[in-house]
């Protein structure tokens, strides 16, 4: 009997009023979210456009700025103690964001399209504050992949001004399936393990292609039209938004103009491996090479970090053991040790997915492929009900693949305090049971 990682996938339509309930070990979490819109007619305001050179996009937004993708976002510096965004009306209609000052706690609220919002006041906790962090930083970010929003515009107190924040000087880029993207974890996107990674490494940016339902191979896997072997060369995702802001029309993504990955971390293959979608080994095993061609065709000096993966637990007897059918085990390790010979290294393949041309590269390259192993990292009651990991097993992922990128590449912690995962603050104030 097989049973891993059933993904429905959402259908929805642009115009209608996204918004669920969410749950924490079965129980409802009390969300009291503000309504933060206002009209934007009653402030006095100095006022940016979406292309404004003071604005970083985070993860990949398309030339209309609207978001795709998990946790895409954006950030910037400010003056003053007011920021306010204009959505587009491309924004799914209540969709949650998280917002925050600096590297104060994140705040929740739902968006509206076409709407103002007022994201910072004076009120806001942090306003008052006079440092450390000057100037002051704002950022956002979209919780769920299947939602986006469209940036109209930002908005400054009147006489303030939006201040451009450099980039980090480190990047890393996780491509995965509903397993990065956070699907069933309490704040989706901001309790993944792949934005625990990203934010929790600290001085890095980070942008997550991962959508759930989909395939490493390129065909339709739980409605996704397209598989990552394709779509990763894409600046959208594979969703019925997608289909409707872009049609049979999506814009690849531009590679010269947004610079390169240092580490890409691989987890894809957990719905190849669903009989339901019937993807072959060969198909599979074709379609992960070809991702790993690519990004060391676009960013020849990314380095590569390949996920084997994990299919859940069932209860043998006295105890609970890994699910069967393994999650192609062997061949995933012999597909790494392929990446590390001679054979591969002395004149490596290239993949462009837009062109679908595989070429040479001519030049010797150093190994660049690298495996992590997760067996052992999760337990069994780190996988919720349906499927996915909890937002304890988001954190004991993440957590593990900060310590083997600090062990293998010597990158340092640069998080030291501000928050990552938001309400997971589980504790005891009682000493005495
Ligand atoms: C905001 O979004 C969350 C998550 O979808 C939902 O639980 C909540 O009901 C929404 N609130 C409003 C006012 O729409
Ligand atoms: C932003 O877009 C406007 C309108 O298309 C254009 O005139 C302006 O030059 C753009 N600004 C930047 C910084 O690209
Ligand atoms: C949204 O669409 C309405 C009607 O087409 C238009 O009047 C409004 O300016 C748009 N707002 C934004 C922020 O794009
Ligand atoms: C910041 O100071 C102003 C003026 O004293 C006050 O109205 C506001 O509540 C303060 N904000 C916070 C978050 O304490
Ligand atoms: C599964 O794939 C095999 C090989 O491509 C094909 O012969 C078979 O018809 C497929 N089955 C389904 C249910 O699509
Ligand atoms: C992965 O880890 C498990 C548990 O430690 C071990 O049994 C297995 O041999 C490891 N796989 C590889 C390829 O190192």
């Amino acid at each position: 009997m097989v049973s891993f990682s059933s993904l429905a996938i959402l259908g929805l339509n642009l115009a209608a009023r996204v918004s669920s309930t969410i749950l924490q070990n079965g129980q409802v979490r009390k969300t009291n979210f503000p309504d933060t819109r206002i009209n934007p007619a009653d402030y006095s305001f100095t006022t940016y456009p979406a292309n404004a050179t003071e604005i970083s996009y985070k993860g990949r937004w398309d030339s209309k700025h609207v978001s795709w993708w998990s946790a895409p976002g954006i950030k910037f510096g400010y003056t003053g103690k007011t920021v306010a965004i204009t959505f587009g009306n491309l924004t799914d209609n209540g969709v949650l964001v998280g917002y925050r000052i600096g590297g104060l706690d994140w705040m929740f609220t739902n968006i509206t399209a076409g709407a103002t919002h007022l994201l910072v006041s004076p009120e806001t906790p942090g306003s008052n504050e006079t440092g450390p962090i000057n100037p002051w930083t704002f950022e956002m970010r979209v919780s769920n992949w299947a939602y986006g929003v469209q940036i109209d515009s930002v908005h400054v107190a009147a006489g303030e001004k939006l201040v451009k924040i450099p980039d980090f000087g480190r990047r890393i880029e996780v491509i995965g399936d509903s397993l990065a993207a956070g699907m069933y974890t309490t704040y989706e996107g901001l309790s993944s393990w792949a934005y625990g990674l990203g934010a929790g490494l600290g001085n890095t940016e980070f942008t997550v292609t991962a959508y759930p339902g989909i395939c490493a191979a390129d065909q339709d896997c739980w409605g996704n039209p397209r598989g990552q072997v394709h779509q990763w060369f894409y600046t959208s995702d594979t969703s019925y938004r997608a289909s409707v802001i872009h049609g049979d029309d999506p814009e690849p993504w531009d590679f010269a103009k947004h610079p390169a990955a240092d580490i890409v971390v691989i987890n894809i293959g957990t719905n190849d491996r669903n009989e339901a979608n019937n993807v072959s080994t060969e198909a599979y095993i074709d379609a992960l090479t070809k991702i790993i061609e690519g990004i060391h065709g676009k960013w020849p000096k990314a380095q590569v970090i390949v996920m084997s993966l994990w299919l859940g637990f069932y209860q043998s007897g006295n105890t609970y053991l890994p699910n069967a059918p393994d999650g192609w085990v062997k061949e995933i390790y012999d597909m790494v040790r392929w990446f590390n010979s001679d054979d591969y290294l002395r004149n490596p393949i290239i993949y462009d997915g837009v062109t679908k041309k595989t070429s040479r590269t001519g030049k010797r390259a150093k190994p660049f492929v690298h495996y992590f192993n997760t067996t052992g990292i999760m337990q069994h009651n780190d996988i919720g009900p349906l499927w996915h990991p909890t937002d304890v097993g988001a954190v004991k992922v993440a957590s593990h693949l900060q310590q083997f990128i600090r062990i293998k590449f010597g990158w340092d912690f640069y998080a030291t305090g501000p928050e990552i995962f938001h309400e997971t603050l589980y504790w005891n104030d009682e000493p005495n049971y």
